[in-house]
């Protein structure tokens, strides 16, 4: 077990290189499963989730080599179409390969994901619409078994509510499908266009990404193609939240505004100033952050659910008092005792968080309970007087490349270490 010890109070500055977006990496692994021949994949996070999508890709027969940031995957035929529950569980978003293996096979057959740190996890949205293109489903002492007797086929599906997930999976599913899937009330997020570029790449036929309408129309045979990911927008908007709360100056490289179009005017509201460039923005934090009114957490365009705890953790130190509300996920609040414990005044009623900004925070030993939560410790950790631990940083290092690192390169005084060790900051 590892954690990560923070010697505070330190402005950051200088440049960040941003590494490609976890949140299409993975269903763009998935896609590649659909693809003949050989598919490379550039920009790709060393992030622990991606190297759980490798090794279910090799369980499944898919030969797949990792070297820096780019994953080279040689596809035959799959070998099986079940998914262990070890390999199933070591990724809550591994249920993107449901849509993906079914697609390839007419069946598979896959552990039911539970609940997670995030509250309940259903997938009824991803059955049902799989079910409206042909698929069947046991459900049985907690494991999922799906067949498609007479192969997957278009539908017309419209989904209550803008899942993500459920979204890729019917991509996956519909591409290689007989006839036409339109989805209506499709997820918008900048991370489905990525996918729908990639799949379009291997000779996919989809339209309407981005626009909440997919049209897809089912091909015969996909070929593996060279496509590099896109920046990742949720770390990229940690990171300038970093030099943010420190009161610093960071430039990021790597991406232009646009992926963080609906989170940058929230800097900007506190005070920040942001400077974009077509490969890089530049961000200057003031003195005092300010308070902001209201950040409601929607579906794209709206404000990310993922931002969240890292703005509120920014907020804990605004002159004045913000207010939150969380309207994606049920728990997505477990981070809050960490910063009331570092010295943040946070009310927490339902889905609404009112942040009452202090002076200052105070180190602490803190203990992550969910990637974006434990981001938000580690930003709240670099602004607070005294040193900050933060212990079950597994969950970070699912979704930021070295963070550690990262923060060394822009000044800020972070090392990882063994949980009990000591060593020099
Ligand atoms: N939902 C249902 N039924 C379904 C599917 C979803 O009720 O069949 C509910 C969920 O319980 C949740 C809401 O709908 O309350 C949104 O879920 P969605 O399916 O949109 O999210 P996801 O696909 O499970 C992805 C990201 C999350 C991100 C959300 C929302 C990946 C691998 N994960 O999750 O990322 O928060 O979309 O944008 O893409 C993270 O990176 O920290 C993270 C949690």
């Amino acid at each position: 077990m590892q954690k990560l010890v923070i010697e505070g109070g330190v402005p950051l500055e200088g440049e960040i290189t941003l590494h490609g977006a976890k949140n299409s990496t993975l269903p763009i692994l998935a896609g590649a499963l659909l693809c003949d021949g050989r598919t490379v994949l550039e920009n790709c996070p060393r992030l622990t989730d991606v190297f759980a999508a490798c090794r279910i890709l090799t369980h499944l027969g898919c030969r797949c080599r990792i070297a820096e940031h780019t994953v080279t995957l040689q596809m035959q035929n799959l070998r099986t179409d079940t998914i262990p529950e070890a390999l199933m569980q070591e990724m809550r978003s591994s249920i993107i390969f449901l849509g993906a293996v079914l697609g390839r096979t007419g069946s598979c057959h896959v552990s039911y994901p539970g609940g997670c740190e995030l509250g309940p996890r259903p997938i009824d949205m991803h059955l049902e619409a799989l079910r409206q293109m042909g698929a069947r489903f046991l459900i049985h002492d907690g494991q999922l078994d799906c067949s498609a007797p007479e192969g997957l086929h278009g539908a017309v599906i419209h989904l209550p509510f803008p899942s993500v997930g459920a979204t890729e999976n019917i991509m996956l599913a519909a591409v290689l499908a007989k006839g036409r899937t339109v989805l209506h009330n499709a997820a918008k997020e900048p991370e489905i266009c990525d996918l729908a570029a990639f799949l379009r790449s291997c000779g996919a036929d989809i339209s309407g990404d981005g626009a909440g309408t997919m049209v897809i129309s089912g091909v015969k045979q996909l070929r593996g193609c060279s496509y590099s990911i896109m920046p990742d927008r949720i770390a990229g908007i940690t990171y300038l939240g970093a030099a943010a709360i420190t009161g610093g100056t960071v430039c990021l490289r790597g991406t232009d505004a646009s992926p963080m179009d609906n989170m940058l005017p929230v800097l900007e509201q506190m005070g920040c100033r942001i400077y974009p460039e077509p490969d890089r923005l530049h961000l200057l934090a003031p003195r005092r952050l300010r308070p902001v009114a209201s950040i409601r957490t929607m579906p794209h365009p709206g404000f990310p659910t993922d931002a969240q705890a890292i703005f509120m953790a920014i907020l804990s130190l605004a002159d004045g008092v913000s207010v939150l509300e969380e309207n994606i996920f049920a728990c997505r609040y477990r981070h809050v005792d960490a910063l009331v414990k570092m010295g943040a005044k946070i009310h927490v009623s339902g889905r609404t968080a009112v942040v009452t900004g202090v002076r200052s925070l105070s180190g602490a030993c803190v203990t992550a309970t969910d990637l974006r939560g434990g981001a938000a410790m580690v930003l709240a950790g670099l602004a607070a007087s005294g040193t900050t631990e933060v212990r079950r940083i597994c969950y970070i290092d699912r979704g930021y490349e070295a963070i550690e690192q990262v923060l060394r390169g822009v000044g800020g005084r972070i090392v990882r270490m063994e949980t009990g060790g000591s060593g020099e900051l």
